[in-house]
């Protein structure tokens, strides 16, 4: 098939060819995405607050995941697929096997990302010897947001570095394919890259990691609320949306078109 592997992700690691990585929730999107060239479509729990409007990611469901990965993966051809298991998903070695089991038998992804760190180990193991496709996620890790306190950088002191450091090796060894560092401090994040050989994925980690990691909706300026600082959005569809949609209430309400269709009966 056309799609990009793992393996494909491993060689462009050794060739030094960073990994760009996006979010999607929708076939459309998927397809808009896919054909612009992101090598890894990321169906992320983010569409708790992206799609779903929940204030959080806690409230995602398994079945919640699994539909929006079906779709991504109809409107999708060439990028690598990895969805994520969400709250409530991971729990024990068992259970997530069982949950992640069920997301790649029903929606075709090729891989699952799982948040946290040390404790995850176990779960990475017993999912990687199941042939399952792994990619880590640690630093901000937003499932985790009531019992970190908040949403915020980590890495900033030596305890915070130094677990960081040693999550992301062990990680690795656990058999993750990539790793996700989510507001991670820039040096730290490159110090990290340095030390694995796994492609680090940074959102928010500045610019030395080996491939990078978006919201979409950040990315394009769709959204209601600003997006997270690092974002940069490079270009405003909340805008093309609003302008359109004014538009066409008032055209309607000024009975000027758009011209309904009539189907002739002859
Ligand atoms: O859910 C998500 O979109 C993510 C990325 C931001 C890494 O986990
Ligand atoms: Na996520």
């Amino acid at each position: 098939s056309k799609r990009l592997t793992i393996r494909d992700i491993a060689a462009m690691r050794r060739r030094g060819e960073a990994v760009a990585m996006l979010t999607a929730y929708d076939a459309t999107m998927a397809a808009l995405v896919d054909m612009s060239g992101a090598d890894m479509i990321l169906i992320g729990d983010s569409l708790g607050n992206v799609v779903l409007g929940h204030e959080t990611t806690l409230p995602v469901t398994l079945d919640d995941m699994i539909r929006h990965a079906a779709a991504v993966k109809r409107g999708s051809q060439r990028a690598l697929l990895v969805c994520d298991l969400p709250f409530g998903a991971v729990i024990d070695p068992d259970t997530t096997l069982v949950n992640a089991m069920r997301v790649l038998k029903e929606t075709g992804v090729e891989a699952v990302k799982i948040e946290g760190g040390l404790a995850m180990v176990p779960l990475v193991e017993k999912l990687v010897n199941h042939g399952i496709a792994v990619v880590a996620h640690v630093g901000l890790t937003p499932q985790h947001v009531h019992q970190m306190g908040g949403y915020y950088i980590h890495g900033k002191d030596e305890t915070s570095a130094a677990r960081l450091r040693a999550e992301a090796l062990a990680l690795e060894g656990a058999g993750a394919f990539a790793i996700v560092l989510e507001c991670v401090t820039p040096a730290l994040a490159a110090e990290i890259t340095q030390s694995l050989t796994i492609p680090t994925i940074g959102i928010g980690s500045g610019k030395d990691c080996a491939g990078q990691v978006l919201v979409i909706n950040d990315l394009i300026g769709l959204n209601i609320t600003p997006p997270p600082s690092f974002a940069k959005p490079r270009a405003d569809v909340a805008s093309v949306i609003r302008t359109a949609v004014g538009e066409y209430v008032a055209e309607t309400k000024a009975k000027r078109g758009p011209v309904p269709l009539v189907l002739r009966a002859d």
